[in-house]
């Protein structure tokens, strides 16, 4: 056992931190494409109801598990349910979840960073080319700058929770504000922006079906990063001082106010590029919209700006995708560290080596499924069509487990651990919660209709996913 527990200096570090991990490649594209593709306004409207009153009492429910156990997920499941088989297995659920999204999340980092290496030598004509993307994931740099992305995160991990985590927050997290409100004012004086901000903003609610609404229920679930065991890690490092429900709230403002802002730097960009563009023909893939469409739409600000201005637009960009995509990194990283520390008494370098040595064999198995290995690129047929080892993990762990994962958070906390003990924990640090609506809502929803939501998630992706069957 590890002597002492580190804890976060202060609230904002925390809320930082929390923030580092929830502000990620899902904020800045994939956000604002859906949000487009689905009803503008409408859709915008929709995510925030998710976030404020389904995504919010789970990560509250995560966060007061991690608190109140003081332990990493498998522990927390362990010690709360006094050491009852069954419930171990969420536990075990909520650390190989954030390990192989990690792996995944991991390879889709180096992507961005080879693309920012590839702006800053002067290539963005060569990144907006038809074919660079498919031939430079193939090529074997993407090791070099894997090993240079994983000594960054293991490096800021090593340093620890206060020293590393959170203070790499407190620097990163600044300075991707202050680069994204940059993007945004320039973008916004470009010529077509305002009709760029049209579709992105007016509300079109005949857009609104059974699958936009699950699509923002995911987006939502996936941005707030639940489901991961990431809040449940954090919450341990939470002093008791402090709010849960006020920090939770501060987390998901911030988390969805930067996906909003990323919205007004997207859309103008693309509606300068081509104000006769059809929304719904850019791509649902994150990585479809970073690495095929905008190096495209970058280039196109050279007729304005001229080249090193371009470059230097897309330069920026991609260095603020990589911030946040390492700081999510951090926070997923981080969990199964704390697993290997509370349960096996390792050291924190120690556990820090022994992860990053399976993540790294893994990362090479998705990054090489693209073509460079036929067996990994033909991993495994699902509902008839062939799937690669990295659309494996994705299915399995971000599209599927993810949903089961909030909806067992829901149960045990509410029918194990008891509401009694859950409400508790939410007081402490918070002397207004007692009392209040949100109290309220809180212990009604997730004992009820959140962990139906959650199932219906989950057996939709189940049928849709393996089966190539859906329900709305
Ligand atoms: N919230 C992150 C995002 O939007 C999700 C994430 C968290 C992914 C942690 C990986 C690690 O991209």
């Amino acid at each position: 056992m590890t002597a002492v527990r580190e804890h976060f200096g202060s609230r904002l570090g925390f809320i930082l931190a929390a923030a580092g991990s929830a502000v990620g490649i899902g904020n800045l594209v994939a956000f604002p494409v859906a949000a487009t593709k689905s009803g503008g306004g409408a859709f915008l409207l929709v995510y925030a109801l998710f976030v404020f009153f389904i995504c919010l009492p789970v990560m509250m429910a995560e966060l007061a598990l991690g608190r109140s156990s003081d332990k990493d997920p498998v522990g927390a499941y362990r010690t709360i349910s006094k050491g009852s088989k069954l419930w171990s297995i969420p536990g075990w659920f909520a650390l190989i979840t954030p390990f192989m999204i990690a792996v995944f999340y991991l390879v889709v980092t180096v992507w961005v960073m080879g693309y920012l290496v590839e702006t800053l030598f002067g290539n963005l004509d060569k990144l907006a080319s038809q074919d660079f993307f498919i031939q430079f994931i193939n090529t074997p740099q993407i090791f070099a700058y894997l090993v240079v992305l994983m000594l960054i995160i293991n490096a800021i991990l090593a340093m620890g929770v206060k020293d590393g985590i959170e203070r790499a927050a407190k620097t990163l997290m600044p300075m991707l504000f202050v680069m994204l409100l940059g993007l945004v004012f320039f973008v916004l004086t470009l010529e077509n922006a305002a009709l760029g901000l049209k579709y992105y903003l007016v509300p079109d609610f005949s857009k609104i079906d059974g699958t936009v609404i699950s699509k923002a229920m995911a987006q939502a679930f996936f941005s707030l990063s639940l489901g991961m065991g990431i809040m449940i890690t954090y919450g341990s490092y939470m002093k008791k001082r402090d709010s849960i429900p006020g920090s939770s709230r501060a987390v998901a403002i911030t988390d969805t106010l930067v996906a909003f802002t990323a919205g007004l730097l997207i859309l103008p960009s693309i509606f300068h590029f081509n104000p006769q563009i059809d929304p719904s023909e850019l791509s649902d893939s994150s990585a479809g919209m970073i690495f095929l469409f905008l190096p495209k739409i970058f280039l196109a600000l050279q007729d304005s700006i001229g080249y090193v201005g371009a470059s230097a637009v897309a330069g920026i960009f991609f260095f603020l995708v990589l911030v946040a995509a390492i700081t999510s990194l951090v926070s997923i990283i981080e969990v199964p560290i704390a697993t290997l520390r509370d349960e096996r008494g390792m050291e924190r370098k120690k556990a820090i080596y022994v992860i990053a040595a399976v993540q790294f064999v893994l990362a090479i198995a998705c990054a090489v499924s693209f073509g460079m290995a036929t067996w990994l690129t033909d991993f495994v047929q699902l509902a008839g069509v062939n799937k690669s080892f990295f659309d494996l993990i994705e299915i399995i762990f971000y599209d599927t487990i993810l949903p089961l994962n909030g909806l067992l958070v829901c149960l045990f906390v509410i029918y194990k651990w008891k509401k009694a003990n859950f409400d508790k924990e939410l007081q402490e640090g918070d002397s207004d919660f007692a009392g209040s609506f949100s109290q309220k809502y809180v212990n009604f929803s997730l004992g009820t209709f959140i962990p139906l939501i959650l199932l219906l998630i989950f057996i939709n992706t189940v049928a849709l996913k393996f089966f190539g069957y859906s329900f709305i």
